[in-house]
This record gives structure tokens, sequence and C-alpha cells, in this order.
């Protein structure tokens, strides 16, 4: 078990270029203090084909949470706010979880098997503290559910204290009945913007979240396409539109290619998302982070791919939502500046932050990061 702090004591470790471009843009202690916070709220979006607002709100309200809705523009999304930050009481009996289990911990999650990296002087009953791997930094505190063998299934932390405290979704009656999709502001508001309809082709689509705002924005009337390259990402979201009664054609194939392996679609889609994978310094709440140059690097050569087809696929006047949950510049604003070169044009939409192309940011908004550009692809 690793017992030490990846860097001088920083649970932050990126590489030199990627801490040059978040220097010039966020004064860096500030925003590792924000990157280890969930922000401001946790929220979730209203499957406006199956459920109000108001009743998703009444829920919540018996549930002991104080739900709203945020944001004026965006009514589908309603948020609870986070208490937090508490201290974690020390107990004599650890356990430590890997940085997945932790991050979740934090927010209140109970603690299951598959999450946990080691341990000392568990019993069943017995009071415990949930430490992060690496920092052992204390993320949570409650009753242990196992001894000091560790099953490999079910949970093995009853968590009573954690450092914020967030609602369970997934406990309502609204999720089961798949009324509600936990999602964060800037997801929503990001679809929100694109103004969906004819032909969408999400072409990073799992786990679904974007494709299926889409496909309740659209009413039955445009047609959807979601295409991803994991199996295991597409089962999950095949399983999820079962939850949210959603029926649209879902498609395993690399992205990378669609003009060549679907040449029906070159020239015909009316809009198209490219939420690619990234280097994800956006995502809160962190325990710790590392990320080396090359991976940004990596990222961008793969990120500009599906820009570059999503140029073949777009009508000419077509728009394409461009996101990314990281904060870097090379993988976004760079990314925006090869599609200009490519032959899009930027399209300046307000969403409840500012102007689009927009980086919201745990540091300025306490929203989970999201950069969000629209491009247009020129008639010329
Ligand atoms: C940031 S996630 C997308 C999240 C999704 N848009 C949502 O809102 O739920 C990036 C996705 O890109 C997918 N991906 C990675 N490489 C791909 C490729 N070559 N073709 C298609 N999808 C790919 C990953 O499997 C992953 O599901």
């Amino acid at each position: 078990m690793k017992t030490t702090y990846p860097t001088d004591g920083s649970p932050f470790d990126y590489g030199e270029l990627i801490l040059r471009e978040l220097e010039e843009q966020f004064p860096l202690e500030k925003l590792f203090e924000a990157l280890r916070s969930p922000g401001r709220h946790l929220c979730v979006r209203v499957n406006v084909l199956r459920g109000t607002p108001e009743a998703v709100m009444k829920e919540l309200r018996e549930r002991g949470y104080e739900p709203y809705v945020p944001y004026e523009a965006v009514p589908e999304l309603v948020c609870v706010p986070v208490e937090g930050p508490f201290e974690i009481p020390k107990a004599d009996a650890f356990v430590v979880a890997d940085k997945r289990a932790a991050e979740s911990v934090l927010v209140g999650a109970d603690l299951y098997a598959p999450g946990v990296v080691g341990g000392r002087g568990l019993e069943p009953g017995r009071e415990v503290t949930v430490l992060a791997e690496r920092t052992l930094e204390p993320v949570g505190y409650g009753r242990s559910l196992v001894g000091e063998r560790i099953p490999s299934k079910g949970k093995v932390v009853d968590v009573e204290i954690s450092r914020f405290r967030g609602p369970k979704f997934r406990e309502l009656k609204a999720f089961e009945e798949g009324l509600i999709y936990p999602q964060s502001a800037p997801s929503v508001a990001a679809v929100r913007a694109l103004e969906p309809e004819g032909l969408v082709i999400d072409m990073n689509a799992a786990p679904g979240g974007k494709s299926f705002h889409a496909f309740e924005l659209m009413r039955g009337k445009g047609r959807l396409m979601a295409f991803d390259v994991s199996r295991r990402r597409i089962e999950k979201m095949r399983e999820e539109m079962k939850r949210l009664g959603h029926s649209f054609e879902v498609f395993r194939a690399d992205s990378r290619y669609l003009d060549l392996d679907f040449p029906e679609l070159v020239g015909k889609a009316d809009r198209v998302m490219v939420d690619p994978p990234c280097t994800s310094i956006g995502v809160i709440p962190k325990v710790w982070d590392i990320k080396r140059d090359r991976d940004m690097i990596n990222a961008f050569k793969y990120q500009i791919q599906f820009v570059k087809v999503a140029h073949k696929l777009l009508k000419k006047g077509g728009i394409m939502l461009y996101s990314t949950c990281t904060l870097t510049k090379t993988e976004n604003e760079k990314v925006v500046e090869f599609a200009e070169e490519l032959g899009f044009e930027i399209l300046e939409k307000e969403v409840p932050w500012g102007t689009t192309p927009i980086k919201v940011n745990p540091v300025d908004h306490k929203e989970p990061g999201l950069f969000i550009s629209l491009l247009r692809k020129a008639e010329g």
C-alpha cells in the first residue's frame, strides 16, 4: 500500500505543460482547492417525457432535501445544495478505498467491496475511518460491516459522516421510475444550447447523458443515432434507456471512421455531438489526480479525429457541440482553432455562465468543469 503523496505534498501531480496551461487560467491554489470539492450542488435532469420538475422536487422535499431550479434557462435541471466540508472523526480502525470509491464516499456514498484496497482493525459493527488510497486523506467515517477478511462483494462500510453531504438520488422513487437522470448542470446546459433537431449524431455517446437529453428535447420529432466504441459502456447505456423508457438507435462503432463505415450519413446531419475522452481535469470531487503532458497531447490528437469526421457528417450550416470535461487549452481552445481551420465557424450562444465557447469550471462557477463550444459548418 502506498502511503506517500505523489509529489511535494500536493495530491495533484500534473505535467509541466498542463500546469502552465492551468496557471494561465486559474490561480493554482484555488483550482486545486476547488477540484477537491463537489461544487455548489448536485443535480438531476428531469426526463420531461415522463415527469415534471415539480413532481421530482416534491419527492426531494419529502426526503428532507431543499431542491431548486438554479437556472431559469434550463428548467429541466433540479439541484440540491451540497453541505460541508465536515470534519471526519478518527477511529482506531481504518479502511483504504481506491480513488473512485474514495471520491464517492467523500460525498456520502457507502463503501463497497470492489473499492477496498486494504484496512486494519476491522470488526463487524466497529467504528472505522475511510481513507483515500495514496494520500490517506480521511473521506468518511462509519461502521464496518465486515471483519479483517474483506469479501469480494457487498457493502463494507455504512458511511455515517462524509466530508461532504449530497442527496442520494438513486434511492428516489423518481429514479426507479425513470423520471430523473443524475447529470451535471453544464452538461445539461450544453445540450440545450445545441437545440437538437433533425438528424442528430452523438459520436461519443456512452453512458448516454447527452443523448438521452437530446432525445427528450426532440420529443419524438427528430432522429437520434448514438455511437460509442465501448461495449461495456454501451450495455450500461442500454440499461439506462430501459429505465428512462427511451428508444433510439445505438451502435457500437469507432466514430473516427463513421464517414467510411456509414457513408450514407455523410453531409446529412443537422447536429453532431463530440464529447471525446479527455484528461478529465474538471471532473469533481477529486481526492488526487495524476496526468502527464503526453496524456494531454495524445488526447488532443484523438479529439481532432472526431472533429474531422463530424465536419464530414454535417450538412452545410449544421452544428457541432464540442465539449470536454477537462480544463486544458490544448484539448479545448486548440481543438476549436483546429475546427475553424477545417471550415467551422464559432457560434456564440448564451448559457447560464456566459457565452459559448465557455469553460464552465469549479473555480469561477462552483460547477464541474465543462468546455462548451458550438461550431457551425460554414455554408461556403
Ligand atoms: C466523455 S465520455 C462521453 C460521455 C457521454 N457523451 C455522456 O454525456 O454520457 C467519452 C466516450 O467516448 C467513447 N469513445 C472513446 N473512443 C471512441 C471512439 N474511437 N469511437 C467512439 N467512441 C469512443 C468512450 O467509450 C466514452 O464512452
